[in-house]
């Protein structure tokens, strides 16, 4: 393209500017746009090339046709932005329309898994404790009679070491039946102060009916430490029930264990009435002893809880035989 003077120049310019404004409204797709956009605005597009004739324009008229070729860059870009905006938006509306839903269409199908009533339980105690402080133990379900009950100060012929009651492997090992094994596991590796939750399964030979099961699960807590009184181990039990179930009437009752003295068994009410949820006691010096830690300078609270019986009060459920049934249908309720 050539032009002589600055008049021809001018023409040109807006005979491509309004060239340009027909093919941008003209176009009618992002990739037309971008087409039109090079065609006009390009490195070798239409403006550029009247803009090549100015070099031969004399001097002065020059800055007049960059003023005007500017603003038609200017003028052609905004409608460009503008057109490219318009262009999206029906892109997006027509998508939008291409892809509606049948909300009355079946949907697929997915299993949700959920946390057990048991397990769900021992997170929530465990998390009350370790909000206590306490530190969470572990120790083995196999166990040898002295950690099962010789440490914890069970007499030789203590009834619970009977056939009846405990489950014995050929090697002369048993199942531990209680949690209570953690005490002297971890007391014998630890020195105090002490706090310790520890939770597992247990075992026993009992007769399963709906409030007793041979595999059940508890949870043991105990701290150790210089001037632990029993007003401690009320507190704590009336805490952390209250943090459980919140408002529940809570009652301790003198008892017996063997690794406790004094000991006492704590019941809520439930249904109308009071149900055993723990044992609990000051661990006794013997245990104390049998660790090696002494009793004249440390004491120490113990309890020990049945987590079924709490899963049961706390989701009211009537037959303990329900949590292991695997039956989803009530499962599903939690
Ligand atoms: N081990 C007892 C049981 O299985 C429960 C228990 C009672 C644990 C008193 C304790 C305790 O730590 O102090 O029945």
């Amino acid at each position: 393209m050539s032009a002589r003077n600055s008049n021809e120049i001018e023409a040109q310019l807006s005979a491509v500017q309004q060239r340009a404004t027909d093919d941008i409204s003209a176009a009618s797709s992002l990739d037309e746009l971008d087409k039109v956009r090079v065609k006009y605005l390009g490195k070798k597009g239409e403006l550029s090339q009247v803009l090549g004739g100015m070099g031969k324009l004399p001097a002065e008229e020059r800055p007049k046709i960059g003023g005007l070729a500017n603003q038609a860059k200017t003028s052609l870009q905004a409608q460009l932005d503008q057109r490219k905006e318009s262009l999206q938006l029906a892109q997006v509306k027509a998508q939008l329309e291409a892809e509606t839903l049948d909300v009355t269409m079946p949907g697929v199908y997915r299993i949700q898994g959920r946390i057990h009533p048991i397990n769900s339980i021992i997170d929530q105690i465990t998390d009350i404790f370790v909000g206590l402080g306490y530190t969470v133990a572990q120790s083995q379900e196999i166990e040898s009679d002295y950690y099962n009950f010789e440490a914890l100060n069970f007499l030789p012929d203590h009834p619970a070491r009977d056939m009846q009651d405990t489950l014995y492997l050929p090697g002369g090992q048993l199942m531990r039946t209680h949690t209570s094994n953690t005490q002297i596991r971890y007391m014998e590796n630890n020195q105090p102060p002490m706090r310790v939750l520890a939770s597992g399964r247990c075992y026993r030979r009992d007769t399963v009916d709906a409030t007793h099961a041979a595999v059940f699960h508890q949870i043991e807590f105990f701290a150790v430490d210089k001037d632990i009184t029993f007003t401690d181990l009320r507190g704590t039990v009336q805490l952390f029930l209250e943090a459980l179930f919140g408002d529940i009437e809570v009652r301790f009752r003198p008892s017996y264990f063997p690794f406790t003295e004094p000991s006492a068994e704590v019941d809520v009410r439930w249904q109308g009435q009071w149900l055993e949820v723990m044992g609990c006691g000051m661990i006794d010096p013997n245990v104390l002893k049998a660790v090696g830690c002494d009793p004249e300078v440390y004491s120490g609270f113990a309890a020990g809880l049945g987590v079924e019986r709490l899963a049961m009060v706390q989701s009211k459920i009537d037959d303990i035989r329900r949590l292991y049934s695997s039956d989803l249908r009530f499962l599903r309720q939690f």
